[in-house]
């Protein structure tokens, strides 16, 4: 991972250049970084937010041999591996807000954003893009997501060297890859799972079909969220609207 690197200093989204680079043949493991994202992208078609210097902003192209419907685990294990960092690099505690929002606190440290080309079943790439906020003081957050945003700065009073940092997220991950390509899920599941956030808890759930509360129980052996209903009965949501609260 990272034998091609491709460093940038002002970029529209790291996504967009890594899609590029992937459509022009780019090898498994080429990573894209920026200081600066002018049209930085979130989940569900949302912006986000990425200063100059303050965070890291990567994307890395994946050209994994296992079938497309696997992907979302990728995303889940990049969760992982950044909780992994921030607890033993930066000596705090991370939460996994499904399926893969770092949090502390309830306050969110880092997304994750998974796109995949795939034709006829057959992955041709993966951009696995992760927003991290590292040295953001409060104020560089926009106004309406101050009480939801946070950095490592904040929660850890240090300063963090980006290229140390990126160094130790990128090492973490390759074993953790290499281990879910020789093993499969069920040690991604086991860490995913001892940084749940609000696991045991009953939040509002909302699916297309219906709202109720589901309690929390952790995540199954593809990834999906294990929750139950009102009536005791388990259930596997593969997407759905979850009311996190604090
Ligand atoms: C989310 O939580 O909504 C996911 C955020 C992902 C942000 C990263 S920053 C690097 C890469 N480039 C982008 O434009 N987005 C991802």
């Amino acid at each position: 991972l990272g034998q091609r690197l491709i460093h940038k200093s002002t970029v529209t989204s790291t996504q967009i250049l890594a899609h590029q680079a992937a459509q022009e043949g780019a090898p498994h493991g080429t990573i894209v970084i920026a200081d600066e994202q002018t049209k930085g992208r979130g989940r569900l078609n949302r912006s986000w937010h990425s200063h100059k210097g303050e965070g890291i902003w990567m994307s890395i192209v994946l050209r994994p041999t296992f079938e497309p419907y696997k992907s979302p685990q990728i995303t889940l294990l990049a969760a992982t591996v950044l909780a992994e960092v921030f607890k033993g690099y930066c000596d705090i505690k991370p939460q996994i807000k499904w399926p893969n929002d770092i949090l502390t606190d309830g306050k969110k440290l880092a997304g994750i954003l998974t796109e995949l080309q795939a034709e006829q079943d057959q992955i041709n790439y993966i951009i696995l893009g992760m927003g991290i906020n590292v040295n953001h003081p409060i104020e560089t957050f926009p106004e309406e997501i101050r009480d939801k945003a946070s950095s490592l700065k904040i929660e850890s009073g240090e300063s963090w060297e980006l290229a140390s940092l990126i160094r130790e997220i990128i090492q973490t991950f390759e074993k953790r890859y290499e281990e879910f390509m020789e093993d499969g899920f069920s040690k991604v599941k086991l860490r995913w799972e001892a940084f749940g956030y609000r696991i045991g808890e009953i939040v509002p759930i909302q699916t297309y079909q219906s709202s109720w509360n589901g309690r929390i129980m952790g995540i199954e052996s593809d990834g999906a969220l294990r929750v139950v209903d009102e009536e005791g009965k388990e259930q596997t949501l593969y997407s759905a609207e979850i009311q996190w609260g604090k």
